[in-house]
């Protein structure tokens, strides 16, 4: 029987276009799709005589969102989430992260943590999520198979690195092509259509062009989504210009890497020719903005990426990134736009003018950034004909959301209170549950 949600609705269709339903209605059909969305239930109703579907009255305190997406997140880094943000980019993946990767051949060990994330995840409202594994095979696997069995719509990417790494945690060419084409061929048999494979070039530093050209070949053959890094830390750009000698993007786009179902992480220093290469190649960007601070790679000012036609989603980026809430990083997305903004009137040492910033630099609004947590990661990772908001026909990925949960609101919250509450104090015990294609896959929160 379908189901029916009685109550206030948010999504939105467009950066700026925000849609709140007061007493609205949305009607989920027996396999998880959105048949309709509305504020008139009784002309439904009676459009549909004789098939009152079962309903859920949401309290005053309660709301209806599309589920988050992650962009970009490293699953096995959850195993060291919070520790080591003492350094930058390079040093940080030599001291502790390809060490912590390389531990992913031991498969009991992979399991433990893949199993952990994707709770983790599904906690905090991811509905969508892209995930870097390791470059082990059989392990990401597991991941892919957690993915499945917790009901999250996930792509999946074994990692592909094949040079300037550690002899401990590479690959040879063939390894690498091998396993790549072997992965893709196992996850058409994973039993999930919500779950599937993306190409995963770690970094250009850390592949020869031979290997990218290749990973663009099998990309190719089956339209595959491709997720990778770009120009995230100025030392690290420096090396990859020097090796490829072309821009960074450019080192991707000859190996056929740039698509329309490519997502690449950061841009922090993308200089405006990779910009228009980004936005002419039909490529996203995922926004990692507390990755970009506990790292020190930079301040990456999304808004110029957005107006230049390229779309932006949001990225945890564990464990570069110390939270694997998408609601955090839309806060944290609002903190650096708005420090963005302080540059137009607000000098380093306090005193004189020194305005660096462009005045017509627009602050990202808290609307947009729901946007940015939703829909602009749906279409990020091209699948926004399927999820990112509640457009009739896509299918019920979605967050019900209750912000008396932890705290006793003084007074009755208009919609735009009740949102805007839940996007600054919020957390994931505010989300009570979570559906996946129709499906609950978090029910319950404080005290369960
Ligand atoms: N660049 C290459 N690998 C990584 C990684 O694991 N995390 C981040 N933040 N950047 C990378
Ligand atoms: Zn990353």
């Amino acid at each position: 029987m379908p189901t029916a949600f009685l109550g206030t609705i948010v999504h939105t269709k467009s950066f700026n276009e925000f849609e709140s339903i007061k007493n609205g209605f949305l009607v989920v059909s027996d396999d998880g799709k959105i048949l309709c969305l509305g504020n008139d239930y009784q002309t439904w109703l009676t459009n549909n005589k004789g098939n009152r579907p079962e309903e859920v009255v949401l309290t005053d305190y309660q709301f209806l969102m599309p589920g988050f997406v992650d962009c970009h997140i490293h699953a096995p880094q959850y195993a060291q989430v919070g520790l080591g943000l003492d350094m930058p980019l390079l040093d940080w993946l030599k001291t502790y992260t390809f060490p912590l990767e390389a531990k992913f051949s031991d498969l009991k060990y992979a399991q433990r943590v893949y199993k952990s994330v994707v709770e983790a995840t599904l906690r905090s409202g991811t509905t969508l999520a892209s995930y870097f594994a390791t470059n082990n095979l059989p392990s990401t696997l597991i991941l892919a198979r957690e993915a499945v069995r917790q009901g999250q719509r996930a792509l999946i990417g074994k990692v592909c690195s094949n040079c300037n790494s550690p002899d401990f945690y590479v690959e040879t060419l063939e390894e690498s092509v091998t396993n790549t084409k072997e992965f893709v061929t196992a996850m058409k048999n994973i039993g999930s259509p919500l779950v599937l494979p993306t190409i995963t070039p770690r970094f250009a530093l850390s592949c020869t062009k031979e290997l990218l050209k290749q990973l663009g070949d099998i990309t190719k053959e089956d339209n595959l989504h491709i997720q990778s890094h770009i120009s995230e830390n100025l030392a690290e750009i420096e090396v990859v210009k020097g090796i490829f000698n072309t821009s960074y993007a450019g080192a991707y786009d000859e190996a056929g890497l740039l698509t329309k179902k490519t997502v690449m992480a950061h841009g922090v220093h993308l200089e405006d020719e990779e910009v228009r290469l980004l936005k002419e190649r039909g490529t996203s960007v995922a926004h990692c903005p507390a990755s970009n601070t506990m790292l020190g790679s930079g301040i990456c000012d999304i808004q110029r990426l957005i107006n230049s036609g390229v779309t932006v989603g949001l990225g945890t980026d564990v464990s570069g990134g110390n939270s694997v809430s998408i609601q955090d990083a839309l806060l944290r997305a609002l903190d650096i736009s708005k420090h963005l903004d302080f540059f137009k009137k607000q000098n380093i040492v306090g005193t004189g003018e020194a305005k660096t910033q462009d005045p017509s630099y627009k602050q990202l609004k808290y609307k947009q950034a729901i946007y940015l947590a939703t829909l602009g990661g749906a279409k990020a990772l091209a699948m926004d004909h399927l999820t990112g908001n509640f457009e009739a026909g896509k299918e019920f990925d979605a967050l019900l959301v209750d912000v008396s949960v932890v705290d006793d609101p003084i007074r009755l919250l208009t919609v735009d209170e009740l949102v805007e509450k839940f996007i600054y104090t919020g957390s994931d015990r505010n989300i009570i549950e979570v559906f996946v294609s129709g499906s609950r896959v978090k029910k319950g929160c404080v005290g369960e």
